[in-house]
């Protein structure tokens, strides 16, 4: 704990004494938001705004289009939902070479981003304003229930097809198990699902910070703190992050190690962290999320159920009329689910994976990265990404698409000669940004 204040404390002094001169060339996506790094890739897209039925209104981002298959007309969908704390970026951050999202467009997918109440892009509601209390009062229970439904709903409509693709990372999974176990009609509009780092039972976690806030103490204190200081939007993204992504943690410069740490002390250490991208990775994550929906998590970590909210016995008994929150019923999620999880993951514990894959009861595959260290952010920013999940991913999705495609192949598309636009394009934002910041 103390050496981890003490890392923030060097930060925050060496962005603003700057005692290093900042002459590291900061990798191309760094600063900007998914639409300027999608024009700077040459992806087409769109923005959506849909309502969910209790008044919040959210950004889904659309990929229409590859550089490197710009075929019109119907195509399959798939629809990628990210982990707390994160925004739509997290599918397409890596870059062309690795991210998921631009693959999957590569491949010939309509692909569509989701972002969750709360977030960079999703903090809009009909009637209450962010500064509202009552705009807080949400878990993942609420983002499966009410957001991830109308997101599906509005990609089915607009699309005109009957079923998606859904792929879920970390708080992705788990509001989409929610949501499938509330509302079973959701079941049938999925041709399969992706689970990367699932998290549902979490008694066997690991990571420290839920392990915390667990202790009843502590969660009393901090719940306390956060009622009086009216703090409940937890690390929305701030241009701080950006300013100390670009300035302390690009290659070459000596204070990167601190940036790798801090992630590495909260979500877990992996040396397949694809360092050289901290700065693009800082730009947009961390994204904002409710205290609540944090709490939730530490919840179940303590109960060791997948169950609704707490509110505590006398509101528990008014609201679910017992003194316990009722249990997701799991046999409801009648999906085909496809689970990749690995060991070194501090969030998603593997007895806890295994447990849950148990108890659902269409699991078609189950897959262990066959990396000992992989961590949790692994699944969106390992260096060996394709290796160890996309092709894999790919793959099955276009299985169960039926498109007999091989994934593996387009790797190597990468380099053809439609890409030398783009590489140029690259080499003078680099020398831009080498010149100037
Ligand atoms: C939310 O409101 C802002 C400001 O009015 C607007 O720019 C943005 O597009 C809105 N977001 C959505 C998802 O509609
Ligand atoms: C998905 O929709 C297609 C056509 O729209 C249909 O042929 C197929 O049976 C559906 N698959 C599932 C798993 O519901
Ligand atoms: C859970 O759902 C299944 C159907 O999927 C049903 O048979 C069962 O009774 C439900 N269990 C509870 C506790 O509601
Ligand atoms: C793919 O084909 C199988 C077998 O014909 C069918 O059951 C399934 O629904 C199809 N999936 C989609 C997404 O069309």
């Amino acid at each position: 704990m103390k050496s981890h204040m003490f890392l923030f404390c060097v930060i925050f002094i060496s962005v603003f004494s700057n005692p290093i001169k900042n002459d590291f060339p900061i990798p191309a996506g760094a600063g900007l938001n998914i639409f300027e790094f999608l024009d700077l890739y040459d992806y087409t897209h769109e923005e959506h705004s849909v309502v969910t039925e209790d008044g919040y209104i959210l950004g889904l981002h659309r990929i229409t289009s590859s550089p490197r298959n710009r075929a019109e007309g119907p195509k399959p969908v798939v629809f990628l939902m990210h982990g707390l704390e994160s925004s739509s970026m997290d599918w397409v951050d890596v870059g062309p070479e690795s991210a998921l999202g631009l693959m999957l467009s590569d491949t010939g997918y309509d692909v569509w981003l989701g972002n969750n109440r709360g977030n960079t892009w999703s903090r809009n509601h009909t009637s209450l304003s962010v500064k509202d209390k009552r705009f807080w009062d949400f878990s993942f229970h609420e983002i499966g229930k009410y957001d991830l439904s109308a997101l599906i709903d509005h990609i089915l409509e607009t699309t005109r097809v009957n079923n998606l693709t859904y792929v879920g990372h970390s708080q992705g999974t788990t509001a989409f198990f929610a949501l499938t176990a509330l509302k079973p009609e959701y079941n049938e509009k999925i041709n399969l699902m992706v689970a990367l780092a699932p998290v549902a039972y979490m008694d066997d976690m690991t990571n420290w910070v839920p392990r915390l806030m667990s202790n009843p103490i502590n969660n009393l204190i901090i719940g306390f703190g956060i009622q009086s200081i009216r703090f409940y939007d937890i690390l929305p993204h701030i241009e701080l992050f950006t300013v100390v992504g670009k300035k302390i943690c690009p290659d070459g410069s000596p204070l990167q190690f601190l940036c790798a740490d801090i992630i590495y002390a909260v979500a877990g250490s992996s040396p397949q962290l694809n360092r050289n991208l901290l700065p693009v990775f800082l730009s947009n994550t961390p994204a904002g999320t409710s205290y609540r929906q944090m709490m939730h998590y530490v919840q179940e970590l303590r109960s060791g159920h997948f169950r609704a909210y707490d509110y505590s016995i006398i509101k528990n008994r008014k609201i679910y009329k017992q003194s316990t929150p009722p249990s997701y019923n799991v046999t409801n999620i009648k999906a085909p689910v496809a689970l990749f999880y690995s060991e070194n993951d501090v969030f998603a514990a593997v007895q806890d994976v295994t447990r849950f894959a148990n108890d659902l009861p269409n699991v078609v595959s189950m897959n262990k990265i066959k990396y000992g260290q992989f961590s949790h952010l692994d699944f969106l920013w390992a260096t060996d990404l394709n290796e160890y999940v996309n092709f894999d991913v790919i793959n099955l999705i276009n299985k169960y698409n039926n498109i007999s495609a091989d994934s593996s192949n387009s790797a190597g598309l990468v380099l053809q000669s439609s890409n030398f636009i783009l590489i140029t394009k690259l080499l003078i934002i680099n020398s831009i940004n080498y010149l100037f910041l």
